[in-house]
């Protein structure tokens, strides 16, 4: 593609203007198979000059590790980035399937200055919540949270995988920016709850895993076969077994509208969510994750494509038959305690 720059689209009410198609930065140290620390690096610079601004982390990705490979692009790049991490998550080392969630007062405090030191820099742009922990009263935690943006340690809130009633709990203690939460052709779970009650806050949707994890391009199609022993993906009830087989099935409409455009079914994914700030009337942000700089000009030119009403039509109801849920404990998403 040529050097034009995406569209932008705002961060919530009072947020940054950032690109309009974000980057995620997940796989370049963790989940996803072997690590290419030389093609991230020119990925990130890439995405830049194409006008992608928001870069997505979280300090449970490789137990730290992404946030500190991702330190120096941010540094040489400070005033055009926009840094999103997150808290919340951890990884016990003698058990890479199991996550801990903790959202208390005194935990939060200790996260933000651990991402702080590994990320090196005096301020986190977008702090999110990455999951919550039930146990904790969330205008407790947001009003930690809201203390940090006091502090100058944060300078704006976003919680990942909220319900609606609690994206409302949020609200009322600090403006949210943006909620984080799975969305794309195979998963729309938040459309009933999470999109309407973010439409009314004025906070911006940031759709993570847009491309399906990958499984909507058609770049694998079973976990257990295409991917390595450690890939996170083989986790996920919907990429094995007889689910994968049948999921697969279901690209076929994506091919087809592919084919019309002369584009690949990764961008007529993205375009599919990108889509959504016209159907829902708010702010989308998508944020896939690459490793790979054809593939970040592949998506980002995505955002230039406009899917007509006949093409929505008939991707309409792939996210209905798709087999399989998006985690192995569904407690992991808002969708386990609507
Ligand atoms: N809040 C949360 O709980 C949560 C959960 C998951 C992810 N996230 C965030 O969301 C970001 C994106 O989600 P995701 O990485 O899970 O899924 P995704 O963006 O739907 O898909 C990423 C996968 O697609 C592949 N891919 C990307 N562009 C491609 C293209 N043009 N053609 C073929 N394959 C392509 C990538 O491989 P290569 O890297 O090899 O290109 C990677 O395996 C993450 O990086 C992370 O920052 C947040």
């Amino acid at each position: 593609m040529t050097d034009s720059r995406i569209p932008t689209a705002r961060l919530g009410e009072t947020g940054p203007e950032v690109g309009v198609q974000g980057l995620g930065c997940m796989g370049m140290s963790f989940a996803y198979g072997p690590v290419d620390a030389e093609a991230s690096r020119a990925t990130l610079e890439r995405a830049l000059e194409l006008g992608i601004t928001l870069y997505d982390t979280a300090d449970a990705y490789g137990r730290g590790e992404n946030e500190k490979f991702l330190s120096p692009f941010f540094k040489a790049h400070r005033d055009e980035v926009v840094i999103a991490t997150k808290f919340a998550l951890s990884i016990p080392p003698d058990d890479p399937t199991r996550r801990i969630i903790r959202n208390d007062p005194p935990y939060i405090r200790q996260a933000v200055e651990a991402s702080l030191k590994r990320l090196d820099v005096d301020a986190i742009d977008l702090y999110y919540m990455h999951r919550r922990d039930v146990n904790v009263p969330i205008e407790e935690s947001v009003g930690t949270m809201a203390e940090l943006v006091r502090e100058g340690k944060v300078k704006h809130l976003g919680l990942s995988e909220v319900t609606a009633a609690e994206l409302r709990a949020a609200q009322a203690v600090h403006p949210i920016a943006a909620v984080q939460s799975e969305w794309s052709l195979f998963s729309r779970d938040i459309e009933a709850q999470v999109v309407p009650a973010a439409r009314e806050l004025g906070v911006t949707l940031v759709p993570y895993s847009p491309l399906g994890r990958g499984f909507l391009t058609g770049s694998f199609t079973n976990a257990d076969k295409d991917l390595t022993a450690d890939d996170f993906r083989r986790q996920q009830p919907r990429f094995t077994g007889d689910n994968a087989a049948a999921n697969a099935a279901l690209l076929e409409p994506v091919r087809t509208v592919a084919e019309a455009h002369g584009v690949s079914l990764g961008q007529i994914a993205l375009a599919w969510v990108q889509q959504q700030t016209t159907v829902h009337d708010l702010p989308v942000i998508p944020i896939p994750g690459t490793r790979k700089p054809s593939r970040v000009e592949e998506n980002a030119a995505a955002t230039g494509i406009e899917l007509t009403k006949e093409e929505l039509e008939l991707l309409e109801p792939i996210a209905g038959q798709v087999a399989g849920d998006r985690y192995a404990d569904m407690r992991f998403s808002s969708a386990g305690r609507e």
